[in-house]
Order: C-alpha cells, then structure tokens, then sequence
C-alpha cells in the first residue's frame, strides 16, 4: 500500500510542478489526497493486513459475510457518470472562450482526458479489481485460518451462501475457487438464497421500504456548509448559477468508482474537490445509509435477528463440543445484508445519533461506512479453543480483517460466557419475531393488507415515543 500512495503523491508532484504561473487558480495541493469515499471505497486502502494469531489459542470455527468485491455502477448510476462528458465540455468552454473558470491548466488538461464507459453486460457486476478483491480475501482467510480449514471438504464441513445476484454470486465463486479450488462445485456447492429470505437483509424485508424514514439526508443538503460546497463548486468551474446537486453526485460517483476500479489512479473528477468537501460528502452518504440500512430506522435493528441466530448456534454448537458442525461458513451478501448482520451484533454503534446538523460533532463516529462497508466489506467471528487463562472457550470478531474491539472484551478477544449472555435472546426458541417484516394479516386478503400497509407508519410513530 506504500507503493500505492507514493505513486498518487509522485502524480501529484508532477502536476504542480507542471504549474504555468499566472493568476492563482485551482488545484489539488493535498499530498495525502482524501480517498475515503463511504461504501464505495476502495478495500485495499482500509483493510486490516496485520493479523497477530491469538497466543495459546486455536481458531475452531469461521463465519464470515462478505460484501461482493468492487463492482462496476449499476445501470442508473452509469448513466448519470455518462451526462459529465457533456457537462465537461461546459465546464472547458467556461474557461477557454468565457474566461471564467478557476481550474489550473493542467486540471484542465486531465478532465479532458477523462473517458467513462462501461460496457451495458458489465453494469452492475464486478469488476476485475472486484475479483482480485475476493481472491486476495480468500487466501489470507486461507493463511490466517489454516488450522480450520484442515477438513475433508464437502458440504457438510463448509457452508456456502450467496444471494441471487450477479455481482454476489461471481464473488461467491471468485472466492471459492481460491479458498477450496477451481472444482469447488463439487465439493462444496454454493447454496442459493431466495430474494425473499430473511437473511438477506433490510432489502427483503416488505415493511422496510414503508418503515425508513430518511429526511436527514435530504435537510443535510440544505444546510449552510453543504450550499458553499455547492456554490464554491460551482465558481471553482467557472458557472455563474449555481451547477445542481445531482451534477456534484454524479461527479462525485465517477470520482469514487474511478477510484476503487484503477487503484493507482487519481481520477480527474477527485481533483476537483477539497478535502473537506469529500469529507462533506463522506459524510452526506453515511447520513443516507445510517437510516436506510443503519441505527436510524428502528426496523433495521431488528432484521438482523435471523442472521445472528443462525451464528449464535454455531457458536453455542461449537461451545458444546458438537462435532456434527461445520468449520466454516461463508455467506455472500450485499451492503445492507452486512449492516444488518453489524446492527444485531452492535457493532459500529454511536452513542448519539448522526443528524443532519451534528456532521461536527460526529467527526468520530464509530458509522465510518469508508471503515466499515467499502466494496468487499467483511465481518468474522472466530472461534478459538484456548489452553491457556480463565477460560477455554473464546470469540473474536474482525471487522475488515482487523480485530474489531468489542465493548466489554480484551482488546477484541470475548470470553464465550460474556458473548452467550450478552445475545441470549437470539437463542430463545421464539428469539426472532417474523412480524418484523411480514404481517400474518396480509395472507388474509388484498384489502386487509392496504390497510395494513398504511397503518405502518402510524404505529412506527407510536414505537419511537
Ligand atoms: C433507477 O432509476 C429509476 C428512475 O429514477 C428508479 O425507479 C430505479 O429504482 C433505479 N434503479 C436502481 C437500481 O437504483
Ligand atoms: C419465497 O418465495 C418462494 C417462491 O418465489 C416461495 O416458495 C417461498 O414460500 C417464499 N418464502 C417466504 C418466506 O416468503
Ligand atoms: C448559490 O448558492 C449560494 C449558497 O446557497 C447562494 O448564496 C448564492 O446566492 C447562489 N448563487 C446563485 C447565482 O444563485
Ligand atoms: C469440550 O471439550 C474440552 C476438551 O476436550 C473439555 O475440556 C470441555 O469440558 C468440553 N466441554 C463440554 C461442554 O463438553
């Protein structure tokens, strides 16, 4: 990862130095750019590539979900990236014939270099980085965890699951092939997760789209910071109105996908931005997902309860010294089935909630979705059996390969008793509650379920009292 930043700091030498004198006009001087983009950050630039094995302890058991590795914009988002090739010809006309933009030269120079085209059967999948992404996970899990891995391999000592989708599957599969070779399938066969499972995620769940309310992200784009970084923006590029927010998103996705797609890149649309006003718009995104898929929404919270049921009884299996279990299980998941899964474990939990108006005070929020959930985000727990100290059975929980310090453990490491008391409740034999996400009432007939379904945000209104 050296080699990577002083090759962005070696281009951004180049460019200064490259400076045609003059009046003083825009470029990026920063010679440690900022790269964090929320959920569409680069894995390499945040992964924890340190692991220390546990002293006198053995790793016993593994599960891990995994986000999908770097994927290319979906249909949507491509088309939006597409409009800056017209609105980069504006934004040079601005400066070469109405003499009103502030970019440097050479700024300049590299934004009419810039080309985005994804080919239509590519969108939405991942990409070559994505897969380098999963193999690179697979053989340090290979490495870290080799002593769990030792079993014959079928499909009753590893679990594969991945849900239906393009980019899930062809990471499942990118991933297997490293962890247990090329002719996995026949060992160890992927298992499909239906689009309506519970252990997806919010996204599967009907009552989510009614439940999440999401106006903080909207009134952040109205506050005062946000129209000056709108306003300088818009100056910095020579426009006399101000440009529209859906521009700056879509310069700012092009900035973030050339990014984690080229990782020794630095995308010309990066440039084009200060510092704080990526940091803005870090922040922006990790509003939006803190009530989408986050502590924000109250359903979100719960949803989660099937996943870590199902890893609460491995757990306990393997705390009973139950030999009819797996050694591993991997499940493939996107973005909100990840959250989901950090949300029923209260991992990345502030203490206050994030606002549109609190962006200050939550410089160190614990949901740092760059952190947390970059392309190819991953959560494990570990078992280990230790020979040594007060107890033998111990867990730990990584979240992007490092250690994840989990409130009321040792540096990381939980005693099993402290993990068993704390999520008991999953373990309850009616420990989840599928009314979460589906009502009983529905079944009963198209009408009755309207009513239903408009009743919901009334008595959410009730429950956060
Ligand atoms: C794409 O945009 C359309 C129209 O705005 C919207 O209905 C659809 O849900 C979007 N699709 C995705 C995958 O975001
Ligand atoms: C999910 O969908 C399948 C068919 O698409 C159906 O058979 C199954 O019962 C559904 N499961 C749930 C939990 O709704
Ligand atoms: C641009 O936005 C800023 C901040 O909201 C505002 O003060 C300014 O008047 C706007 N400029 C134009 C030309 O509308
Ligand atoms: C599990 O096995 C270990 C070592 O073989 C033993 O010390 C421990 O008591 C066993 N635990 C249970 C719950 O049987």
């Amino acid at each position: 990862m050296k080699g990577q930043s002083s090759r962005v700091l070696l281009l951004l030498a180049f460019l200064s130095a490259d400076l045609s004198g003059g009046e003083s006009c825009y470029e990026p001087t920063d010679q440690d750019p900022y790269l964090y983009f929320s959920h569409k950050t680069a894995y390499q630039l945040i992964f924890n590539s340190k692991f220390k094995p546990v002293p006198y302890c053995r790793p016993t058991f593994v599960w891990m979900f995994i986000r999908p590795g770097t994927s290319y914009p979906n249909t949507n988002e491509s088309m939006a990236i597409r409009q800056l090739h017209q609105f980069r010809d504006r934004v040079i006309k601005n400066h070469e014939e109405r003499r009103n933009g502030h970019l440097c030269k050479h700024v300049l120079d590299s934004l009419k270099l810039w080309e985005f085209e994804v080919n239509p059967t590519s969108e939405d999948d991942i990409s070559p980085q994505g897969r380098m992404d999963m193999q690179l996970l697979a053989k340090r899990t290979k490495d870290k965890m080799s002593e769990v891995l030792v079993k014959e391999i079928n499909r009753n000592t590893f679990k594969i699951y991945a849900s239906e989708d393009q980019k899930v599957m062809n990471s499942a599969e990118e991933f297997s092939k490293t962890m247990f070779g090329d002719n996995f399938q026949s060992k160890v066969p992927i298992e499909k997760i239906q689009k309506n499972s519970s252990f997806i995620g919010s996204e599967s769940c009907p009552k989510w789209t009614d439940a999440v309310h999401n106006s903080e992200a909207s009134l952040f784009r109205k506050t005062p910071e946000y129209l000056e970084m709108v306003s300088q923006m818009s100056k910095r590029l020579g426009f006399l109105e101000n440009i529209t927010d859906s521009i700056i998103h879509a310069m700012y996705e092009s900035c973030r996908y050339n990014k984690a797609l080229v990782i020794e890149s630095y995308p010309a649309w990066c440039g084009l931005f200060t510092r704080q006003e990526l940091q803005l718009l870090e922040y922006y995104e990790d509003l939006d997902y803190y009530y989408k898929y986050g502590y924000g929404s109250e359903i979100n919270t719960k949803v989660g309860c099937p996943i870590a049921r199902e890893l609460m009884g491995y757990l306990n299996a393997v705390a009973k010294n139950d030999s009819d279990r797996p050694s591993a299980v991997f499940r493939f998941g996107s973005s909100a089935g990840l959250l989901t899964t950090l949300l029923a474990l209260g991992v990345a939990k502030d203490t206050i909630p994030l606002t549109h108006s609190n962006y200050h005070a939550q410089y160190r929020r614990q949901w740092r979705m760059s952190q947390v959930d970059p392309f190819s985000s991953n959560f494990a727990a570990v078992f280990y059996k230790c020979d040594q100290g007060d107890e033998e059975n111990k867990v730990m929980f990584y979240l992007n390969e490092g250690v994840y310090d989990y409130p009321g453990c040792n540096v990381g490491l939980c005693s099993w008793k402290f993990v068993e008391n704390k999520f008991k409740h999953y373990l309850a034999p009616n420990g989840c509650n599928d009314e979460v996400c589906r009502d009983r009432s529905r079944a009963s007939g198209v009408r009755c379920a309207a009513l239903v379904t408009a009743l919901i945000p009334i008595v959410l209104a009730y429950l956060h009292v």
